[in-house]
């Protein structure tokens, strides 16, 4: 497995800088494909540096065809994590169009040339954002599904459509079948403790930890805690934060298991990557006061639209399936939060 080509999509962005150098170091070959829309090459200067190794990087974007097409032919991947998408919630309600040609046709495109190139393995970032209302704050890979905003169902479609490409295989008695992993992720927070690559947000961030990071950095003046009314044990909402390197290591493990025992041939499976426990805005904030000695002013404010009070991960089987938990805990993520937000306050600038 280890001198295997892996294609990584969207490889020069948060999560997929940090697989690429999980990839490199655990022994495969790296091809990214990324247009750059949401990250700097800088990235993956530094994830070379750091990996002692090179990979090669063509800047592309995934609709585009023939550009893709060419990628396969010269480097022959024998599988391809897919992280090229947009992920704004917001901007996604804004401009459904841009997220839906960008995300479910980019999907099509490169699954399409996959199938042309005869390229059959697949493991894509999906997100616990697919899941519908639930009776119950811990999400099981077989809960119903149900996005409520055009990102969550740009990849509720994309999931959709990649069960429906391997079920396609069964009917057209295909000699290769697609072997697909659908990774749920839960919260991605932290970076690589290198401090070298991390989270590199556009502007104000959307989410809390980087927005946390900043205010403690004195970039942005107070955090605004979207409600603290919830049914919860201190009235702000819970989520399962998640180390981006734990995060990472579940697609190593997924490719594992793709070329293993778990993968029948044809199959698309879903999993949850979560940590299985949640943390509180509140906990968050003392999290980072307690390891950064810093002040987080914050004020209470009204609950964001969309958000729920309590999220988190039934990880049960990514443990059982790919032999994956997470080792990082909550003061792993902050510290590492935090040593990236100080050696770089200006991101890859
Ligand atoms: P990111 O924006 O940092 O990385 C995405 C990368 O894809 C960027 O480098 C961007 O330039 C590239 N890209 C976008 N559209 C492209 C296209 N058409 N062609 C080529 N490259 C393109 O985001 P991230 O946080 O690293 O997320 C990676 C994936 O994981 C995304 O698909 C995202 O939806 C998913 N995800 C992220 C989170 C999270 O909290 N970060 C949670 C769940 C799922
Ligand atoms: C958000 C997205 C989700 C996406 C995920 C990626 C929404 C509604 N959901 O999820 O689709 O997959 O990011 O990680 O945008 N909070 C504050 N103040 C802030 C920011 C956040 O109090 O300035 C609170 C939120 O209300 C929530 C928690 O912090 O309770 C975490 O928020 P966030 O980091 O944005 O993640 P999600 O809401 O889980």
């Amino acid at each position: 497995m280890k001198d295997q080509t892996v294609l990584v999509t969207g490889g020069a962005g948060y999560i997929g800088s940090h697989a690429c150098l999980e990839l490199l170091q655990a022994g495969f070959k790296v091809v990214v494909v990324d247009n750059l829309a949401n990250s700097k090459v800088e990235s993956l200067a530094r994830v070379q540096k750091l990996a002692g190794k090179t990979l090669t990087f063509y800047q592309a974007d995934i609709r585009d065809k023939q550009a893709l097409t060419d990628i396969f032919a010269k480097e022959t991947p024998d599988t391809v994590i897919h992280f090229a998408g947009l992920k704004a919630v917001g901007e996604s309600c804004a401009l459904p169009q841009l997220y839906y040609h960008n995300n479910v046709y980019g999907t099509l495109v490169l699954t399409e040339v996959m199938n042309a190139a005869n390229v059959k393995q697949l493991v894509f970032s999906s997100s616990a954002t697919v899941y519908g209302e639930s009776a119950s704050p811990q999400y099981s890979e077989h809960f119903p599904l149900g996005a409520i905003n055009p990102y969550g169902r740009s990849k509720a479609m994309i999931e959709d459509i990649l069960r429906d490409l391997s079920a396609s295989d069964k009917l057209n008695n295909v000699e290769k079948p697609w072997k697909i992993a659908l990774l749920r992720y839960f919260n991605p927070i932290g970076a690589h403790d290198s401090g070298m690559i991390g989270e590199d947000p556009n502007g104000i961030p959307n989410n809390l930890m980087p927005y946390v990071a900043q205010v403690a950095i004195g970039k942005l003046t107070q955090l605004s805690v979207f409600g603290d009314d919830y049914p919860t044990r201190d009235g702000t909402g819970i989520r399962d934060y998640i180390h981006v390197v734990d995060l990472v290591q579940g697609h190593i493990k997924a490719i594992a298991a793709l070329n293993g025992e778990h993968f029948a041939e044809g199959e698309c499976k879903a999993y949850n990557l979560g940590a299985g426990r949640g943390y509180s805005v509140l906990e968050i904030i003392d999290a980072f006061q307690r390891v950064t000695g810093k002040t987080i002013p914050y004020q209470m404010s009204p609950r964001r639209a969309g958000d729920l009070a309590e999220c988190f991960a039934n990880p049960a089987l990514a443990l059982a399936e790919l032999n994956w938990q997470v080792e990082k805990d909550l003061d792993d993520m902050v510290n590492d939060t935090w040593n990236w937000q100080t050696k770089n306050p200006q991101g890859y600038q």
